[in-house]
């Protein structure tokens, strides 16, 4: 490690030594999670833009692989999705080998005769998505747009008719097109969705996909999720979902507040996959087994990522995080949580328990250090205006994860994070409505070096965010402002592997 390095996170995915944006891909295939990604083979900023690849058996411990699909003179590609086409509906494989396709868009560059154009085109790969060939005729779609782009195709399948499915957006339109296709090469209008909630920036990165609301199989509910640049909860970029209806043509929304133009008052109605500063461009895996339904996140924000204090490698993904629909409140709302796999990677047994303890005013270092924690901890509020954890704390600096309890607030104040200076944007305290649930605030937080992830009331709520604290300040405090509260528990868990830490 050198001395840069210790802001690299372990459980979070980076390139080894380059620049990445947007998870693209993702798809689970014969016993391995590939995740491919936005990269810059050639630089630490955004540009040359390439899928980069990587793989893993656990969806936390990543291996890097060759570059799988890389920027020519003609054009950058763009983010996209790989489905594993069974029955060869494509023909660009073989009934006995059949392919993965990539639908990627096309950025042309200033040297195609495209120029100025996004369109979808197709890459496939028979050796299992390590390498990967154009497919002669691209593009396959082509709406002579200049923002049309970040397809995302699935398998749609009722038992009695089954075909291809395209979601991609046409960004600045604040629009959703479906689209769909019997080979993937041929590709017929379906409809289209929106503008509608979150409007404040270009809708970028969309996904579309079923759940069982409440673990019902016979109430299934679809998400549609959009992720918009900039017009988050709390500035620059985000990703906002709606829950409905899909029939095979028309998604219709269930949980859509405001049809047209941003209302900029109305942002904390929508609803956000995460409301951090640092949780952008998510999508799902296709073919997770078990009816699983796993997302992952590009842990950063359009507003600074190319200025974030790491090198050569710059940026990480979030969590991959398992999603669930339940009804909260009357609503069906999705429920988050880091995978399940991510536990193996923590000793089973806490090695720091604090049961009801009270907070007097003030901050509180607990025995228990850092830089990769996964702390669970259970509040109840009493006088105090403001409650909570300050993580990666040394002697002059630490984040501070807080609840109001007189604003049904939850936040992360990086003010004093570390470094921040490296952009005007960066430092900020950014907050999500919460209620309480049955008195308590519950609290799950990943620590990882340069982030933190929280999930709170049950996976309701997330914050993510990146943080860059110098390498010493690795303590935990509890503290609490203007009067008490209580931290009826807190387990704290050390990672497994010893280097970690
Ligand atoms: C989202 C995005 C996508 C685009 C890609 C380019 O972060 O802007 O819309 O395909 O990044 O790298």
């Amino acid at each position: 490690h050198t001395a840069v390095d210790t802001v690299r996170p372990v459980l979070h995915y980076t390139a080894r030594n380059t620049w990445l944006n947007d998870p693209n891909g993702l798809i689970f295939h014969n016993g391995l999670y590939h995740l491919y990604y936005q990269n810059n083979p050639h630089g630490s900023t955004w540009g040359n833009m390439s899928w980069g690849h990587a793989t893993s058996e656990d969806l936390f411990l990543w291996t890097e692989q060759d570059v799988a699909i890389r920027v020519d003179p003609y054009e950058e590609i763009f983010s996209g999705s790989i489905v594993f086409d069974a029955h060869n509906t494509s023909g660009l494989g073989t009934t006995l080998q059949p392919p993965l396709v990539a639908i990627y868009t096309s950025a042309y560059t200033k040297a195609s005769p495209h120029s100025g154009l996004q369109a979808q085109s197709l890459a496939y790969s028979l050796d299992g998505g390590y390498t990967w060939e154009k497919y002669a005729d691209n593009p396959v779609l082509n709406r002579s747009s200049a923002n049309f782009r970040d397809p995302k195709v699935f398998r749609y399948d009722t038992g009695t008719e089954s075909f291809w499915v395209m979601v991609a957006v046409e960004a600045v339109d604040h629009t959703v097109v479906l689209y769909r296709s019997e080979d993937l090469k041929a590709w017929q209008y379906l409809s289209s969705f929106g503008p509608a909630n979150a409007t404040g920036g270009i809708w970028e990165c969309p996904d579309l996909f079923p759940l069982p609301v409440d673990g019902d199989p016979e109430n299934f509910k679809w998400v549609l999720v959009v992720n918009l640049n900039p017009g988050g909860p709390n500035n620059g970029s985000a990703g906002q979902y709606f829950v409905g209806d899909f029939d095979g043509t028309t998604f219709t929304s269930h949980t859509t507040v405001t049809d047209g133009l941003q209302d900029p008052t109305r942002l904390s109605e929508y609803q956000w996959l995460d409301w951090g500063r640092d949780y952008y461009a998510a999508v799902s895996f296709n073919d997770v087994p078990d009816g699983r339904r796993i997302m992952v996140g590009w842990m950063n924000n359009w507003d600074y990522a190319n200025e974030t204090p790491t090198g050569p490698w710059r940026s990480q993904m979030a969590l991959p995080r398992e999603v669930e629909l339940a009804t909260v409140a009357g609503q069906p709302r999705l429920i988050q949580r880091p995978g399940a796999e991510m536990s193996t990677h923590f000793e089973p047994t806490p090695f720091h328990n604090s049961v009801a303890l009270p907070i007097a005013e003030g901050t509180h270092p607990l025995e228990a250090e850092g830089p990769v924690l996964l702390l669970e901890a259970e509040f109840t509020a009493g006088t105090a205006t403001e409650f909570g954890l300050i993580v990666r704390k040394g002697a002059a600096e630490g984040t501070r994860i807080g609840i109001t309890p007189a604003l049904g607030q939850l936040s992360i104040d990086r003010n004093n994070s570390g470094q921040v200076d490296f952009h005007s944007t960066f430092p900020s305290i950014d907050s999500a409505p919460i209620v309480e649930t049955v008195g308590k605030y519950t609290l799950q937080v990943v620590v990882d070096h340069s982030s933190v992830e929280v999930f709170a009331q049950a996976g309701t709520v997330s914050l993510a965010e990146l943080i860059f604290p110098l390498e010493e300040s690795t303590g935990v405090s509890v503290y609490s402002l203007g009067g008490t509260a209580t931290l009826e528990k807190l387990h704290i868990y050390a990672p497994k592997n010893p280097s970690w830490n």
